[in-house]
This record gives structure tokens, sequence and C-alpha cells, in this order.
């Protein structure tokens, strides 16, 4: 690849394994709530037992394929299959079936089906989708960096393409004068020139000071934006009003549903006692994400001819970074060698 800039196919969206996935807000799945999700193309029964514990099933029963999350939660925490009523546990060995009759002596136990690892945090639910099934996750899930982080504000958007372009639309420094194209988000063009450092499994726009005129609701801020596969954003504001300092974080996931769909989800976490920053997000923050959801369903237009597309320097520095991120983590994962992050220290100058 040359660094003046590279050309690629039309982005392949290949699906990541051995990372957490963002499966879907914790809320609606108070105890008795049992879904179905989709994740990587993968049908999951998401559910909450009785006991409050959350379980991951796939949503196919062993026994003739109907979905589980048709069925029903029983008092005992099982899963029944509204077919014949088999029952599951949530360590997915199944635990009845109805049409034994003494003398028939099939052992339910050793019937499984599979499970995902799934846990809870800062009111979102993270699936580890593994390579390998039964392997146990190689790392915590994306945590909020804030204590008692609650989410006060969340949309959902639903994108009509892959992961690779809703991930390189929500990363790219560029469009923002052309795609948000509104008087709140706009700032003349002007030469930018932003610090990235590598992270773990990713790489982020070191703390600077924003200058959109929409960051000047809190005053003076300073912010970092840290992305790590497969699609978590994070974005970092910190600053002080009336002489309280304060933190405001963003996250946006991608979460691919299946290789065309990919759920874009954005959620903020702030203090209780900014609560009038509310209202600002529940006008804009629909509008805002509808612009990156309707410029990819414009880009499928000309994808469909299956172009070779092009990144250039520097704005589309961080692409490339993602897509030499993917590849490292998916030879990793196939060869079952150390993951090296093939991104260095860099700074990158653009005009938007
Ligand atoms: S298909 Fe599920 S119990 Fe028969
Ligand atoms: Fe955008």
């Amino acid at each position: 690849m040359s660094e003046a800039g590279i050309q690629t196919r039309a982005e392949s969206g290949m699906h990541l394994r051995d990372l957490w996935y963002m499966a879907a807000l914790a809320a609606p799945f108070r105890p008795g709530v049992l879904q179905r999700v989709m994740l990587l193309g993968e049908p999951i029964a998401l559910g909450r037992n009785r006991s409050g514990e959350l379980f991951a099933l796939r949503d196919i029963c062993p026994h003739r394929g109907v979905p589980l999350s048709a069925g029903k939660i029983k008092a005992d925490d099982s899963v029944e299959c509204p077919y014949h009523g088999w029952r599951f546990k949530k360590d997915g060995v199944c635990s009845a079936i109805p049409s034994l009759v003494e003398g028939q002596d099939l052992d339910a136990g050793k019937i499984r089906v599979r499970t995902y690892p799934v846990i809870e945090q800062d009111g979102l639910i993270w699936v580890y989708m593994a390579a390998k099934p039964g392997t146990t996750p190689k790392m915590a899930a994306p945590k909020v960096p804030m204590i008692d982080a609650r989410i006060r504000w969340t949309e959902t958007q639903t994108f009509a393409c892959n992961i690779d372009h809703a991930v390189i639309g929500l990363m790219d420094p560029c469009h923002a004068a052309f795609v948000h194209d509104h008087w709140w988000w706009k700032t003349r063009p002007k030469v930018k020139e932003k610090h990235y450092a590598p992270l773990e499994r990713g790489f982020t726009m070191t703390r600077h000071k924003p200058v959109k005129p929409a960051y000047s609701l809190l005053g003076e801020v300073s912010t970092e934006i840290t992305f790590e596969l497969p699609s978590t954003r994070f974005e970092i504001i910190e600053g002080a009003l009336f002489g309280r300092p304060f933190k405001v974080v963003g996250l946006t996931v991608c979460t691919p549903r299946d290789a065309q769909t990919t759920d874009t989800i954005q959620m903020f976490y702030w203090p209780g006692w900014l609560f009038f920053i509310k209202p600002f997000f529940q006008l804009l923050g629909p509008t805002f994400i509808a612009d990156d959801r309707k410029i990819v369903e414009l880009q499928k237009e000309g994808l469909k001819f299956e172009p070779s597309l092009m990144l250039i320097q520097d704005a589309d520095q961080p692409a490339i970074w993602y897509h030499r991120v993917k590849k490292a983590w998916a030879e990793s994962v196939e060869n079952g060698t150390e993951f090296v992050n093939p991104v260095q220290e860099k700074l990158l100058r653009w005009r938007s």
C-alpha cells in the first residue's frame, strides 16, 4: 500500500471474532423477557430469567430448529421451546423432554444448545462472539470510563450497509461540512492538525480543544476520541461548569446484525446535574445520525456496481488504519498468534 493513497475494492464487511459486540440496550430486558437478536448473521435468543440473570443461547432449537426466542421463560428459569416443549437452562443444557416416557432412556443432559458469553454493564448488553464456540473471552467488554455510568440519551438507527461502511463513516473527519450541513455543527473550513496514537486494539485522537460550536454548550472543554475493534468509539469530553468539573462520555457502536444491516447505536452519559443538556441531544441527535445513515444509503447506489474505491492521505488515514487493524486482528485469530497493532503515532492534517 502506498502512503499517498490506497485503492480498495468495496469493503468486504468481514466480521471479526473473539471480540465483544454490543447486542442490545439492557433496559428493555426485564426479568422474563426473551428476544431474538441478530449478531454477525447469527440468531441469538437473548433473555433475562426470573432471577435477573442474562443468558444468550443460539436461537435454534437443537430438536427441530424452531427459534427458542419464540418460547417462554419458565418458573424454573429454563427456556421452553414452543414446538415440543424441550427446556434449556442458561448454560445451554437440555433439562426436560416432555415426550419421554418410562423406559426411554434418552439423556436430556447430553443435549445442548450453544451459549454465548454475555455481560451487562453501563446499561448495555455485550455478547462475545468467539471464533471457536465455548472459548472464554480474551478481554473484558468495553467499559464506559465513568463511575456510575447511566445512559442519559440514546438513539439507534439501522444502516443498510456492512459494518465497514458504517464504521468508516463514523471516523471520517472530512464529511461533516457536507453531510452534517447544519448551522449548529458547521464551522468555516480550515486546516486541522490532530495527533493520533495507538490503543490496544485501535487508535485515539488524543485530547484537544474541539472547535465545533455545539460544544460551547458545555463551556470550555477538551475531548479525546478513541476507536477500538470491532466498532467502539468513545468520545470523552472533560470540562468544568459553574466551577464544577465534569465528564460527558459519548459511546457509538456499529453492531453488525448481518452482512448488509448494521445498527449504529449512540449513547451519552453525563452526571445527573448536567440534566439541562438533554433537550439538545433529543433535538439534534436523531438528525445527526440520520445524516450518516442517509449518506451510506446513497453510497449503496454506487457500490452496487462494485467499483474500486480510494483512501487518501491524510483525511482517510483513520479508515486505512481501521482496515489494517482489522486485517491484523483477523490474522491473529486465524493463526492463533499474538495481535500486534500496526498503528503508529502520527500527526494528521486535513482541511475541514
Ligand atoms: S423443535 Fe424445539 S422442542 Fe421440538
Ligand atoms: Fe457523521
